[in-house]
C-alpha cells in the first residue's frame, strides 16, 4: 500500500472562455496521507473548488499528474476512473446538490446505484438500505429519513449530502465549504461531525473552505494563492 492514498503533481487547469484563458491552477502540488483530516483555504476565486473536483476526478486538467495510490489516474480507462471516484471518493458539493424529488434515505442510497448494476442493486437492496439507515443514525438523520431535502434544515441537507458521500465507505471524503451556507452554530456541528468521522472513523478528508477558523478544525492546512498551493504557517 503507497504512503499517499492521493497525491498531485504540477496540476495546472486553465479554463478558455471566448478569447480569455484563466490560469486557475499553476502548478499544484499536495500529497495525502491515509487517515489525515487537511485544510485547503484560499480566498473566492482562488481555485479551490477547481481544485477539490480535479482530485475528485470530476473534471479534465490541462496537466501534471493525479495519482490514487500511486496509480496515475490518467492511465486508467474511463470506465475504471468511474469505478475509483465512485468507490473510493465521496464527494461533498460547495451546494448540496440534493434531488428534490428524492427522499433522505433515496438521496444518501444514489452512489450504491452507480455502483451496483440494477441486478445486484435489487438483489442488495435490503442491505444497502440498512447500510444507509445506519450511516444516516450516526449522522442524527434516522427520524429525517422519508422527508424531502425541501422539508429539512440547512444543517440536515449538508448531512444527508455527507451521508450521500459516505454511503459506498469511500475512503477519500472531498468536502467543498460544508459549512459555508450555514449558521455559525449548525456550521460548528458539521465541524465535529467531519473531526469524529477523521477521528473514529478514520476517514481521510479534505475541506476546502475560504474561513480561516474553520480551517483551524483540520490537522494540517494548505493555502491555494494565484494557483499555487503555500503550506501555511500555522
Ligand atoms: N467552468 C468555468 N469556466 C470558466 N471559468 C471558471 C469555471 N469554473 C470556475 N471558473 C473560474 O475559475 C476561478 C476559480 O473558481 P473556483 O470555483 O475554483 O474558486 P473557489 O476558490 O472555489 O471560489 P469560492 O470560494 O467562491 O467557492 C474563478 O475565477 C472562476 O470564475
Ligand atoms: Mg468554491
Amino acid at each position: 500500500m503507497s504512503e499517499y492514498i492521493v497525491r498531485a503533481e504540477n496540476l495546472v487547469k486553465t479554463y478558455t472562455t471566448g478569447p480569455e484563458v484563466l490560469e486557475v491552477l499553476r502548478g499544484v502540488r499536495l500529497k495525502m496521507r491515509a487517515g489525515e483530516f487537511l485544510a485547503v483555504t484560499g480566498v473566492s476565486g482562488s481555485g479551490k473548488s477547481t481544485l477539490l473536483h480535479l482530485l475528485g476526478l470530476l473534471d479534465e486538467w490541462d496537466s501534471g499528474t493525479i495519482y490514487f495510490d500511486d496509480q496515475d489516474v490518467s492511465a486508467l480507462s474511463a470506465a475504471q476512473r468511474d469505478q475509483l471516484r465512485n468507490q473510493e471518493i465521496g464527494f461533498v458539493f460547495q451546494f448540496y446538490h440534493l434531488l428534490p424529488e428524492l427522499t433522505v434515505l433515496e438521496n444518501t442510497l444514489l452512489p450504491t446505484m452507480v455502483a451496483n448494476s440494477t441486478f445486484s442493486w435489487l438483489g442488495n437492496r435490503a442491505k444497502l438500505r440498512k447500510q444507509a439507515m445506519e450511516i444516516l443514525a450516526q449522522l442524527g438523520l434516522a427520524d429525517r429519513a422519508k422527508h424531502r431535502p425541501a422539508q429539512l434544515s440547512g444543517g440536515e441537507q449538508q448531512r444527508t449530502a455527507i451521508a450521500r458521500a459516505l454511503v459506498n465507505k469511500p475512503r477519500l471524503l472531498l468536502a467543498d465549504e460544508p459549512t459555508g451556507n450555514l449558521d455559525l452554530g449548525t456550521g460548528g456541528r458539521i465541524l465535529d461531525l467531519l473531526e469524529d468521522l477523521n477521528a473514529n472513523n478514520k476517514q481521510t478528508i479534505i475541506m476546502v473552505t475560504h474561513d480561516p477558523d474553520t480551517a483551524g478544525r483540520a490537522h494540517r492546512q494548505l493555502h491555494l494563492d494565484r494557483g499555487r498551493i503555500h503550506t501555511s504557517s500555522s
